[in-house]
């Protein structure tokens, strides 16, 4: 079929009533998840005035394809490019190449593989001296004994900023409420948040960059004239919202995962080399990002769906990762599936995740460290879920240690 004909046979968008960023959606997304992904190839979701794609195909197109799908009305639900809802666009996440290209290649030569090796050392030597702490009791709580903690220690050193953890947290719960829309959630967020804007904004400029730390190797980058000049700073940002809170909601859902299936762990004890397997397949199996947002350039057809010009399209990487047509038994978390590369929990294209290495790192570290140490552990309750618009993430995890080595 060409182009004329497959826009006569094209059909509207199947409408869905859902509010996918409604409190029971967001404590319980897998329901809506099914809904989607039965609709077709692309939803649109009356609440909000958008289109949203949940299977794996579409999902993929959606955030690869920049000519027809583009980044710089935002990666949120709301067009920053409106008077009401501006704020400084990131300078990564929200531009569309050619400027992406020089930005990412700044990027990924400051991320390069040999300065990831250099932080191993001490990224393990803070996971150890964490596990050996918390296993020292029975019973913990993994996200806040564990996971936070661990988080919140390396990655603001070896990004070179200095912000309290209360207030990298706070920001970050505020930051991805607002990549959903301006509900209630979102507010309540921002109201929690203001008292470290003053502070966490000071973090992120020059003056704020410890010696040693990528922070400041950005900074050099803009003035070497690898990155467009005042940039610098904003780009900062991006890192301390897109490393930050990802990462603790990917690491706590490995614990929630290995916890709840004792054949898995086994896996990883008896090899804690297995241990970014683990977390791979966790991302995969609840995806920390749950949507991120294109906007369609102009009126096209996608995959047989007739999409208007300049409307937001968000792709569900939550939903994209149990579809059934590319994920067998989508639903059972199994380390030997080897998910790395085939889930978009971490995105997909030019705008994939360039902070990837350094969340298998930690996962490597933190997972591989308390592998060597417990030799089994389980679920002490329930794990409690912290709605957020637009991430998944557990508030606490409580474990009980039931075996040591
Ligand atoms: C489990 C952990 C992580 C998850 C699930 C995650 C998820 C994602 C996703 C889905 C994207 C693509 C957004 C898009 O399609 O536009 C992305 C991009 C990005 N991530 Fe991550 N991320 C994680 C860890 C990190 C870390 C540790 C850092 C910091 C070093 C980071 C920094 C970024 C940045 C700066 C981008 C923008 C890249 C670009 O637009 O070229 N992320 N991440």
């Amino acid at each position: 079929m060409d182009v004329a004909e497959q826009e006569v046979m094209a059909r509207e968008p199947a409408t869905l009533a859902t509010d996918p960023f409604s409190e029971s959606v967001l404590l319980d997304p897998y329901p809506f998840f099914d809904e989607l992904r039965a609709a077709g190839p692309v939803a649109y979701l009356a609440a909000w005035d958008i289109y949203a794609v949940g299977n794996h195909a579409e999902a993929e197109i959606v955030a690869s394809d920049y000519e027809r799908f583009h980044s710089r009305a935002g990666m949120a639900m709301a067009d920053i490019r409106r008077p009401d809802a501006w704020r400084t666009p990131s300078p990564i996440s929200e531009v569309d190449p050619p400027e992406h290209t020089a930005i990412r290649r700044a990027m990924n030569r400051i991320l390069s593989p040999a300065v990831l090796r250099g932080w191993k050392q001490a990224f393990a030597e803070e996971a150890e001296a964490l596990v050996a702490r918390v296993v020292s009791r029975d019973e913990f709580d993994g996200v806040r004994d564990l996971v936070e903690p661990f988080v919140a220690s390396v990655f603001p050193s070896v990004l070179g900023v200095k912000i309290p953890a209360e207030a990298f947290l706070l920001v970050g719960q505020m930051n991805f409420n607002q990549m959903g829309p301006n509900n209630e959630r979102t507010k309540a967020s921002v109201a929690a948040a203001e008292p470290w804007f003053e502070q966490y904004e000071a973090a992120f400029q020059r003056e704020g960059a410890i010696p040693g730390g990528f922070a400041e190797k950005i900074f050099e980058a803009e003035d070497a004239g690898d990155l467009p000049a005042g940039i610098a700073a904003p780009l900062v940002r991006s890192f301390i919202r897109g490393g930050v809170d990802t990462t603790i909601a990917g690491l706590g859902f490995t614990f929630n995962q290995l916890a709840q299936n004792p054949d898995q762990y086994a896996i990883v004890h008896r090899d804690p080399s297995r241990s970014m397997a683990a977390f791979e397949e966790a991302i995969r199996h609840e995806a920390p990002a749950q949507v991120v947002f294109r906007t369609v350039k102009e009126d096209i057809v996608l995959n047989g769906v007739r999409l208007k010009g300049d409307r937001k399209i968000g792709y569900f990487m939550g939903a994209a990762n149990r579809d059934a047509a590319k994920f067998e038994d989508p639903d059972r978390y199994r380390i030997e599936r080897m998910s790395a590369g085939a889930h978009l929990a971490l995105g997909r294209g030019v705008h994939v995740c360039v902070g990837q290495q350094i969340a298998r790192l930690e996962a490597d570290c933190l997972v591989g460290a308390f592998a060597r140490r417990v030799a089994g552990f389980e679920p002490a309750g329930a794990p409690l879920y912290r709605p957020t618009n637009a991430l998944r993430t557990l508030e606490s995890l409580p474990l009980r240690i039931t075996v040591r080595p």
